[in-house]
């Protein structure tokens, strides 16, 4: 029996426009970090000095000739550096990750937005992950027309947010297809709610965590206490 370091836990949050996930994040970020959990809180496309940059260049309005391809590969180019900066390495200390989006946000708005085959996704999924998935992904649905009556509200609208309620609608289903495809790794938030009913349904997902933390990963690598664990 020898001491070494618990891999981290990578949780995502993903959900269309106006769902609330900055608000929820910082709830959930608050509340692991109250527990003792070492946390590290990230957002995708970005997440890196490269990958931010590459976000100006996926979210700037003047970009409205993008490609449907060049828009898929910067995603999976800001990615990558984002994982070999970033995630891997901070996973491999013992902290954990929140990230505001990740690939499931590919299959959704390329995938299902877009209408990119998702065969396709899965090719740079597998080349630039290598099989490395989300221990836990938080998906906050909520009705497109609601979500974009929130989204509305904040001023000025990026490249995505300007595309039409269809392409939303797209989107969302695609993520809830995602969803039902791997119910394990999901936890699918009902955002329409308000927020302490929203946040009520957080405490559930966040006690769940934290409770498996204490017991043997998914990949049987860790217990979780502090930053140290035993290993049998
Ligand atoms: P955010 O504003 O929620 O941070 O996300 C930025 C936008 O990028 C959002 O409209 C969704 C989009 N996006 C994709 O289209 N594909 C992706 O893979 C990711 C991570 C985000």
């Amino acid at each position: 029996m020898h001491q070494v370091k618990a891999r981290g836990r990578f949780i995502t949050l993903e959900g269309g426009e106006g769902a609330g996930k900055s608000t929820n994040l910082e709830y959930i970020q608050r509340r692991l970090q109250k527990a003792g959990v070492v946390l590290h809180v990230s957002r995708e496309p970005g997440g890196t000095p490269l990958g931010e940059k590459v976000r100006e260049v996926l979210l700037n309005p003047d970009h409205a000739g993008m490609s449907s391809d060049a828009e898929l590969l910067l995603m999976f180019a800001a990615r990558a550096q984002h994982l070999h900066q970033v995630i891997l390495p901070d996973l491999d200390k013992g902290s954990w990750v929140l990230c505001d989006r990740f690939t499931d946000a590919t299959y959704a708005y390329q995938g299902g937005g877009r209408g990119i085959d998702s065969k396709r996704i899965r090719v740079l999924e597998d080349w630039v992950q290598e099989g490395f998935q989300p221990d836990m992904t938080l998906l906050f649905d909520l009705p497109v027309e609601l979500g974009m009556k929130r989204a509305g509200k904040r001023g000025a609208l990026d490249r995505f947010e300007q595309e039409q309620e269809i392409f939303f609608e797209q989107v969302r289903e695609a993520y809830l297809e995602r969803a039902r495809q791997d119910p394990e790794r999901f936890r699918i938030i009902d955002a329409g709610q308000e927020l302490a009913e929203v946040q009520q349904q957080l405490d559930d997902v966040i006690e769940e965590l934290i409770t498996s933390s204490r017991g043997p990963s998914s990949r049987g690598q860790s217990i979780f206490k502090g930053s140290e664990y035993l290993k049998f």
